[in-house]
């Protein structure tokens, strides 16, 4: 279920940490087994990775599914992680997070037919600052517009 490269990668962030605490890891082997596994994490791949740093699956399941970077369902090759908290909603995400729906023809949650693109909606990313703002990957655009999302997603495509 874990891959040679996977357990590699793991292996480096036990030992960050101190003997015995190898479940300290449990977020980047996560994140490690998501990216494997078409970004996305079953309760087969969760309960694998409970196993291999010796901790109680529920445990490793509770991280898994309080925070939102982890994917439980498909998602498409590219994610756009739009916050609607404060700031961003005060300054129009509800309405730009509507427009971007109708343009990829998805609801937030669901990904679209050519299976190139996600939406999510998220808490602060921290950056209020440039609200409204989104996420792609590693890269924050911030200041969004109508405009500037129509061209970044014509550049995902
Ligand atoms: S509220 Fe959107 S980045 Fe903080």
């Amino acid at each position: 279920m874990i891959s040679d490269n996977a357990k590699k990668q793991i292996d480096s962030w036990i030992e960050k940490y101190p003997e015995g605490k190898q479940s300290s890891a449990v977020m980047e082997a996560l994140k490690i087994i998501q990216k494997e596994n078409n970004n996305q994490l079953t309760h087969d791949s969760i309960q694998a990775v409970a196993d291999y740093l010796d901790m109680p699956g529920i445990a490793a399941a509770e991280v898994a599914t309080f925070y939102e970077n982890y994917n439980h369902q498909p998602v498409g090759k590219h994610i756009i992680r739009f916050c609607h908290n404060i700031s961003c909603m005060l300054n129009g995400a509800d309405d730009l997070i509507s427009h971007l729906e109708t343009k990829l023809g998805v609801k937030t949650g669901e990904v679209t037919d050519d299976g190139l693109i996600s939406v999510k909606k998220v808490e602060c990313l921290g950056a209020c600052v440039g609200a409204p703002m989104f996420q792609i990957g590693d890269q924050y655009y911030e200041n969004l517009t109508i405009d500037k999302i129509d061209k970044i997603v014509d550049g995902l495509k």
